[in-house]
């Protein structure tokens, strides 16, 4: 019985840093899924591939672009979105790492104003990750670049918002891949002038990116979606 015991235990600790297999289903036809409207300012684009909204409309975006189809208020816009929720609530339950603040700095997490126990603002300042899965206790505050180093799976799921500071950076380094990198956030998603994100995500609340903002991913927000001279990528299929 023992044996049994810890085999079971073993393969439960197993499964937390082996890869999470996830499946967006018709999502991964739209390169950017929002329910409550996407709406743009300035030479924004290239979005490349489909674009759906569940409400609202898309609009303000410059001929051209969005390179492929965009759905307002279809069934297919419908769909996408309740598959990529349903990613986002699977994901948003894994129990990984709990980030804490770390002795050289490039990890602080600030106290008040944030989640029950007091814990608020995690700020990342050049912090290094291997892959795996990493949960922050309230937002999850890109400060200055943060490196994925080494091929495999990265998930990042915040209690709150994913906010990135001017010119901040996910970079990629030793066989990372943007298509194996997922933010799952407790509200909204902020991407300041400049800033650029690699990897995909799936937000609980709107998505804005500023000026010269870049995702090399795809994005879906359960409400609505601003651009501001932004482009976004696809990852999650060949295009
Ligand atoms: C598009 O949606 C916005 C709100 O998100 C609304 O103000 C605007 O009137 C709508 N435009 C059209 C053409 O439906
Ligand atoms: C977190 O980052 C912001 C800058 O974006 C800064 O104002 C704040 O002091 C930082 N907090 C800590 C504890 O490092
Ligand atoms: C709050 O953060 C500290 C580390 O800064 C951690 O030890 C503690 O478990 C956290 N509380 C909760 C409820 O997550
Ligand atoms: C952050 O990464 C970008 C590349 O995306 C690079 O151009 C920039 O110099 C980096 N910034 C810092 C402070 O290292
Ligand atoms: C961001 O980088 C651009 C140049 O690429 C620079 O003009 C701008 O001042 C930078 N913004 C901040 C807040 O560092």
């Amino acid at each position: 019985m023992k044996f049994a015991f810890t085999l079971a235990t073993l393969a439960a600790v197993t499964f937390v840093s082996a890869d999470v297999a996830i499946d967006l289903g018709t999502a991964t036809d739209f390169t950017v899924v929002a329910v409550g409207g996407i709406t743009n300012t300035g030479a924004s684009g290239p979005i490349i591939g489909n674009v759906a909204t569940t409400g609202h409309n898309v609009s303000g975006f410059p001929a051209d672009a969005i390179t492929g189809d965009v759905e307002e208020r279809t069934p297919a816009a419908d769909q996408a979105h309740s598959d990529a929720e349903a990613v986002w609530n699977m994901l948003r339950a894994l129990e990984g790492t709990q980030v804490v603040s770390t002795p050289d700095g490039t990890i602080v997490v600030t106290k008040g104003m944030g989640d029950a126990s007091g814990n608020g603002t995690t700020n990342f300042t050049g912090a290094v990750f291997t892959p795996g899965i990493y949960n922050v206790f309230s937002i999850l505050h890109v400060v200055t670049n943060i490196t994925l180093n080494g091929e495999g799976q990265y998930i990042f799921t915040s209690g709150s918002h994913f906010d990135l500071d001017a010119n901040a950076s996910i970079i990629l380094a030793n066989g990372a891949r943007a298509r194996d990198v997922f933010f799952a956030t407790g509200d909204s998603t902020n991407l300041l002038a400049g800033a650029r994100v690699e990897g995909t995500i799936l937000s609980n609340s709107a998505i804005r990116l500023a000026a010269g903002a870049s995702v090399h991913g795809n994005i879906y927000s359960q409400g609505l979606m601003t651009f501001t001279e932004a482009s976004v990528t696809p990852v999650l299929r060949p295009t």
